[in-house]
């Protein structure tokens, strides 16, 4: 029997009665995506997963993407992303330091995400969590007349913005900054399964608005990010081994959090869904 309960009045939920590696029945699965469509953030604890249990379970909903780093990705799964601080015989075991900048996964892909799965396999006992935010929320506190406004705008986003000044990840070679082109999002995006209209931009990958002076887009984006980061509309995760967090990017942004000792091994496996709308 799945067990259902939210975390925070705006976003995410804990969801027990459910073992992610098992074949999920058509009615089982199907609860699990309406409470991801309603709560945007799924907790699941005590977990076990293969590789190609996550891949599977992640398939149910929809395409799965791979990310353009190559050199991250699990040996013979290329659809699971590896962040992971942990160096084997010299070699990195993933990507150290991803992520650690408010975004929503691959919105610099032209058709971007859906959702992300993220298995805990190694973590920090201290420190090391992820934030989340729901853009839907914070679209719905905004005003009707900036409603509006922001409605006939678009954002530009691309990878490579990530890496000027906002990240302690290591550098990548400007070949590969540059192997995807800025791409096109409208800044408001109707979210298909809820009907809740959702900000798309992000401090990551949005490099700035379309229609605006270099300005008056940046002024707008500093406004957009300080609204959509209050801390009550915060979710923090404290990751335990074996939790699995599944999150919906079209609803929210998130950020991990680098306050973890370096020793402490830190070792994930992420898969990224497509949306397909
Ligand atoms: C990510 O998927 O963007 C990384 C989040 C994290 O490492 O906490």
């Amino acid at each position: 029997m799945l067990e259902i309960t939210p975390i925070t009045p705006t976003l995410g939920a804990e969801v027990c009665g459910i073992d992610l590696s098992a074949d999920l029945s058509d009615n089982l699965f199907g609860a699990v995506r309406d409470a991801f469509n309603q709560h945007s953030v799924l907790l699941f604890r005590g977990q076990e997963m293969s590789p190609e249990q996550q891949v599977k379970f992640s398939a149910r909903f929809g395409k799965l993407m791979v990310h353009v780093l190559k050199e991250s990705l699990l040996e013979g799964h290329p659809e699971i992303y590896r962040l992971s601080n942990v160096v084997k015989d010299g070699i990195p075991q993933g990507r150290a330091n991803a992520g650690q900048y408010w975004h929503s996964d691959l919105s610099y892909e032209a058709q971007p995400s859906l959702g992300s799965v993220l298995y805990g396999i190694e973590v920090p006992k201290v420190g090391g969590d992820t934030l989340f935010t729901s853009t839907a929320h914070a679209y719905e506190t905004l005003s009707p007349t900036m409603q509006s406004f922001l409605k006939g705008l678009t954002g530009v986003h691309q990878f490579a913005h990530a890496f000027r000044g906002r990240t302690t990840s290591p550098t990548l070679s400007q070949a590969k900054l540059e192997e995807r082109p800025p791409v096109e999002h409208p800044v408001v995006r109707r979210h298909q399964d809820n009907g809740r209209d959702c900000l798309f931009v992000n401090p990551g990958f949005t490099i700035n608005i379309k229609e605006l002076e270099d300005q008056e887009s940046e002024i707008l984006l500093d406004f957009l990010y300080a609204h959509m980061t209050k801390p009550e509309y915060v979710l923090r995760h404290k990751w335990l081994p074996g939790d699995v967090v599944l999150w919906d990017n079209r609803a929210l942004m998130h950020t991990g959090v680098n306050d973890y000792d370096a020793a402490s091994p830190r070792h994930m496996h992420r898969t990224t869904i497509e949306d397909a709308a």
